[in-house]
């Protein structure tokens, strides 16, 4: 086994959220949170992953299922983030390395911060070294207690917080790496003797401190990044941050977005270069588009979208599960479904495809330059070949393509 591993907290039950979907597999611009948090400790080099699951457990797994690298460990009651901790025991008590605890439901988490956390575990040679944040609204974390010498003493939760403690600002996060053995040790003393009856990972830590053991506060989180998402408001706002960072890495890598506050993108979509998103557009799933196209404004991109480069997509035009070679037009009120159409060809304004019979799915074939009149509807499944042209207002069928050529 590797020199560390992570534990990442995923069983929770989540009443805040008010679902029968287990928290972590809500999505946060088109991905669950534990899927990041998941990336963040793959990036910062931490292979061996144990994911504690309990409520809906069968759903997280399966939606992980293809990732060989993570062990599933079962939280059958949840009673509290120590215990979660602890139901690694078997597995991880006897490993001499270090082990990082993180919590399934904070997507923000970046990979720079845990390697942060990891480099100064390891330079200080501590025990225990967390990674705390400044908060204007601390309200709901664990506050951070330090001595007069600025040494860490505990971790209070919100709800065991005097009047005083309630007023201190820098936070926990929740982001640790312990020395493995010490954390099993500790976690073997702990009660649940606390305002919500819990056994807290938190109190493993003051354990460890009472022991005379070094233990390290390092104010490393920036504020948005120590967000838990508890409650459907925090959701919201936590896609509003992400959707912000994936905008900035395309804008980065040379895409034009001409109004972010007014467009949404997919964490798994992929844009070329000198690509100009227009307003009002909506990009949801695996998405993929070409060098210079221009999409929107309100175009609505949806999964298994493939487009070349050169394409142009405008007002109210849906493309779903179609692949577009360069140069396609299709700039008017367009629906393009399960469609395949080749270089340059032109859809006019409203034309669609009619890809649903009322039973199954049907594929469109459209060849390279063909156009299509502005209010035509292709009947899927059809074939239209190279260098047709369709009359506006057809209803196109395999059978009778040849009387709607202009
Ligand atoms: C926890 C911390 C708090 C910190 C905050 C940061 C403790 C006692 N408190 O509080 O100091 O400021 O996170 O967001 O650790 N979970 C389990 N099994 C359980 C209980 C929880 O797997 O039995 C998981 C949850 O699914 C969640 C994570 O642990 O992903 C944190 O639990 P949550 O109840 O959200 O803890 P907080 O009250 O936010
Ligand atoms: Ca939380």
């Amino acid at each position: 086994m590797s020199d560390k591993v992570a534990i990442i907290l995923a069983a929770g039950v989540s009443s805040r959220m008010n679902t029968k979907l287990p928290k972590v597999l809500h999505e946060v611009c088109g991905r669950p949170m534990l899927a990041y948090v998941i990336d963040a400790c793959r990036k910062a080099g931490i292979e061996k992953l144990y994911v504690i699951v309990g409520y809906g457990k069968e759903q997280v797994i399966e939606y992980f299922k293809d990732d060989k690298n993570i062990v599933w460990i079962e939280q059958n009651e949840q009673k509290g983030t120590g215990h979660a901790v602890m139901c690694c025991k078997s597995q991880l008590a006897d490993f001499a390395g270090d082990t990082l605890v993180i919590c399934g439901d904070m997507p923000l988490i970046r990979a720079e911060i845990v390697n942060t956390l990891i480099e100064k575990h390891q330079k200080e040679t501590s025990a225990a070294t967390l990674a705390t944040a400044i908060l204007d609204d601390p309200k709901g974390y664990g506050r951070i207690v330090r001595d007069s010498y600025g040494n860490i003493q505990g971790i209070v939760e919100d709800g065991d917080c005097t009047p005083m403690q309630k007023t201190i600002r820098e936070v926990n996060p929740s982001y640790y790496c312990f020395k493995n053995k010490m954390l099993f040790e500790a976690l073997d003393k702990i009660t649940p003797d606390n305002v919500k009856k819990e056994y807290y990972l938190t109190d493993a830590l003051h354990l460890i401190i009472e022991a005379g053991h070094k233990v390290v506060a390092v104010t490393a989180v920036a504020a948005e990044d120590a967000m838990g998402v508890n409650s459907r408001q925090q959701l919201s706002e936590a896609g509003k941050i992400m959707q912000s960072r994936i905008q900035d890495r395309f804008m980065k890598s040379g895409v034009t977005i001409v109004d972010p506050p007014n467009t949404w993108i997919d964490a798994r979509t992929q844009i070329g270069q000198d690509t100009v998103i227009e307003p009002f557009t909506y990009i949801h799933g695996r998405v993929k588009i070409g060098s210079a196209c221009r999409v929107g404004p309100f175009a609505y991109l949806r999964e298994g979208t493939v487009l070349g480069d050169d394409v142009v997509l405008g007002v109210f035009t849906e493309v779903k599960n179609s692949s577009l070679a360069d140069g396609v037009r299709a700039r008017h009120h367009s629906y393009i479904g399960d469609a395949k159409l080749g270089k340059n060809a032109d859809i006019g304004a409203g034309a669609i495809t009619a890809n649903f019979d009322g039973k199954k799915i049907n594929l469109t074939q459209i060849g390279d330059n063909v156009f299509i009149g502005s209010g035509s509807t292709l009947i899927a499944p059809i074939d239209v070949p190279a260098g047709t042209k369709i009359k506006p207002g057809s209803a196109v069928t395999s059978e009778n393509i040849e009387e709607n050529k202009i």
